[in-house]
């Protein structure tokens, strides 16, 4: 029988997920069918009892039901656990497992794709989410140095940052200096990008954790104009944690090597800009 694997979030319209891993099934022969699925703001519980009840095998969990996936499984992974988000469910019997698999992800692209050094690098993250909470023990974990959270609200950031032993101040107030500059707040959508001042890129590798198919997110048009070293979007980091859920459920680790390309349009144009 054909498993049933689906992502839940809201909204969940242009999820690339499907894709992803409709290619990873593919190219790994598995029997399964991957969807979307969007519950109301209150009713995850609800969507993912009705999925699971009518058969699911497992699910991903996207914005903003990170946290409340959080609190509904059984049992965490070690990553899920640090974070205090879950963006996999894994099925163990009768037991929902709440995995983490976006620090996975984004340390993968950075180090893996891009072959952006994370050793020693002195690291911002701008923004104190639920995008954000999965990626900095990896961070850590990756050697980075000086690792700094900026938020517009400093006592979020605040938060966070002490929970993991990291630095916090609000996005006014940052300095200039950082080797890798992440974005993971939600404010680039419609926006100019711009989230601190210029200086504060300068010279730096620039990642904004979302993405637009072209590469061109406000935030990375920002970037590469204020004189960021080099600029990527989050397309890779969509499909190195989407091949970490894949193998989690599968128990077969697939390629990702020309996935953002084929996403892309097949095109293979470089993520990183002059
Ligand atoms: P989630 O937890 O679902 O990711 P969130 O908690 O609303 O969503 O987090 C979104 C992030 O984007 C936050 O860091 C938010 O900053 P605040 O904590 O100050 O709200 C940030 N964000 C959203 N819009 C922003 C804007 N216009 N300028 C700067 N930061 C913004």
């Amino acid at each position: 029988m054909t498993d049933r694997y689906a992502v839940v979030g809201n909204p969940v319209a242009h999820s690339l997920s499907p894709r992803i891993h409709a290619l990873f099934a593919a190219a790994t022969a598995q029997d399964m069918r991957y969807a979307k699925l969007e519950a109301p703001p209150d009713g995850f519980a609800a969507a993912v009892e009705r999925f699971l009840a009518a058969g699911g095998s497992g699910l991903n969990v996207t914005l903003p039901f990170k946290l409340q996936a959080w609190r509904w499984v059984d049992s965490h992974d070690e990553a899920a656990r640090q974070s205090g988000a879950v963006n996999t469910i894994v099925l163990e019997g009768d037991r929902r497992h709440g995995c983490n698999t976006d620090g996975i992800g984004l340390v993968g692209d950075l180090t893996g794709n891009l072959a952006w050094p994370l050793l020693g690098a002195r690291t911002l993250v701008l923004g104190a989410g639920g995008a954000v909470q999965g990626v900095l023990a990896p961070l850590q974990r990756a050697g980075v140095a000086d690792l700094t959270i900026a938020n517009r609200t400093l006592a979020k950031a605040r938060r966070l940052a002490d929970r993991i032993g990291a630095k916090a101040c609000a996005l006014a107030d940052v300095d200039a200096g950082w080797d890798v500059v992440i974005n993971g707040t939600s404010a680039g959508v419609g926006g100019t990008g711009q989230l601190v001042a210029p200086a504060v890129v300068l010279n730096s590798r620039c990642y904004d954790m979302f993405y637009a198919l072209d590469g061109g997110t406000p935030f990375c048009r920002w970037a590469a104009a204020a004189g960021a070293q080099a600029v990527s979007d989050g397309l890779g980091m969509l499909v190195e944690q989407a091949a970490a859920a894949f193998a989690l459920w599968r128990g077969v680790q697939p390629d990702t090597a020309g996935i953002v390309a084929a996403l892309r349009g097949g095109t293979g144009r470089a993520r990183d800009l002059p």
